[in-house]
């Protein structure tokens, strides 16, 4: 059903596009996405393999550039066609891909069922960056990881930004979240899982040399502080990625964590 709303009517006040307000405000969004079990896919691509992955549309909003090539894919979902000015007017900036695609949750498997059958997990520990996630998402999809757990804090995967950075990956690798930070590690264990924690601490094993399980972990922490000292201690290894002599002189203690986890999913691609 395609609604198209006229130039003069104020659509940032239009309860109809409520799923689409103040898109750059990120605790606003937090809340009414949770609250309505909702999270939002931007662009024809991303919205074709949201919808391809099984997730309902709610709803979509679009410029009339994009209406063609959507209306194919959204099913019966009402479609509010807008111009570039009232676009911007409801989300806050402008959206450069043009349509924007309200979707329901759906209800995330447990850990177990996650774990059951994947050889090549990720496991991340309280990361805040959406953007961060969604490239891991990526790099996961890319390089041969089964599947992701998230520890309970760390940002979600269907946020706008982590959804648009990771291209539509967060649709195909399977992820869980965990409910219990403590004893989260010994369910992936218990799973039959060699957990390596990748750490910057250069007296840690070198990745080349780092023994993969049957089944492996690789633990990522956030982009603070890294990974816990419960999560480090809990390990079967700890690994680091070498870095050059000069990266300390140049001020450089680590590796982005998007970085680190390419290199490191690399190894999987290999075994
Ligand atoms: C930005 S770093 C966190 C830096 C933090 N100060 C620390 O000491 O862990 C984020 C995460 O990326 C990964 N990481 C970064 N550099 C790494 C390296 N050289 N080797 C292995 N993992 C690395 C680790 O998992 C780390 O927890």
């Amino acid at each position: 059903m395609v609604i198209r709303l006229g130039s003069g009517l104020d659509a940032a006040a239009d309860p109809r596009l409520a799923d689409y307000v103040r898109l750059r405000d990120v605790d606003l969004r937090k809340s009414l996405e949770s609250e309505h079990g909702l999270f939002l896919a931007e662009g024809e691509k991303v919205i074709t393999r949201a919808v391809g992955a099984g997730y309902p549309v709610r709803s979509v909003l679009t410029t009339e550039k994009w209406l063609g090539a959507l209306l194919p894919i959204v099913g019966d979902a009402p479609v509010f066609v807008v111009g570039d000015a009232a676009m911007e007017g409801v989300t806050g900036f402008p959206v450069h891909r043009g349509a924007l695609a309200s979707m329901a949750r759906l209800p995330l498997p447990p850990v177990g069922k996650i774990l059951d059958g994947a050889r090549r997990i990720l496991v991340l520990e309280d990361l805040v960056d959406h953007g961060n996630v969604g490239s891991i998402f990526r790099c996961a999809a890319a390089l041969g990881v089964d599947a992701v757990i998230l520890s309970p804090r760390c940002a979600d995967p269907l946020y706008r930004r982590s959804v648009k950075v990771s291209m539509g990956a967060v649709f195909a690798v399977p992820y869980a979240r965990m409910d219990d930070w403590h004893d989260g590690l010994a369910e992936v264990r218990d799973a039959g899982h060699r957990v390596l924690a990748l750490t910057p601490d250069q007296a840690a094993t070198p990745l080349d040399r780092a023994r993969l399980g049957e089944r492996t972990a690789l633990l990522l922490g956030s982009e603070g502080d890294g990974l816990s000292s419960r999560w480090l201690r809990e390990a079967d290894e700890r690994v680091c990625i070498p870095m050059s002599a000069q990266a300390m002189s140049l001020g450089v203690d680590s590796l982005n964590v998007v970085a680190a986890a390419a290199i490191a999913c690399h190894l999987f691609i290999r075994t």
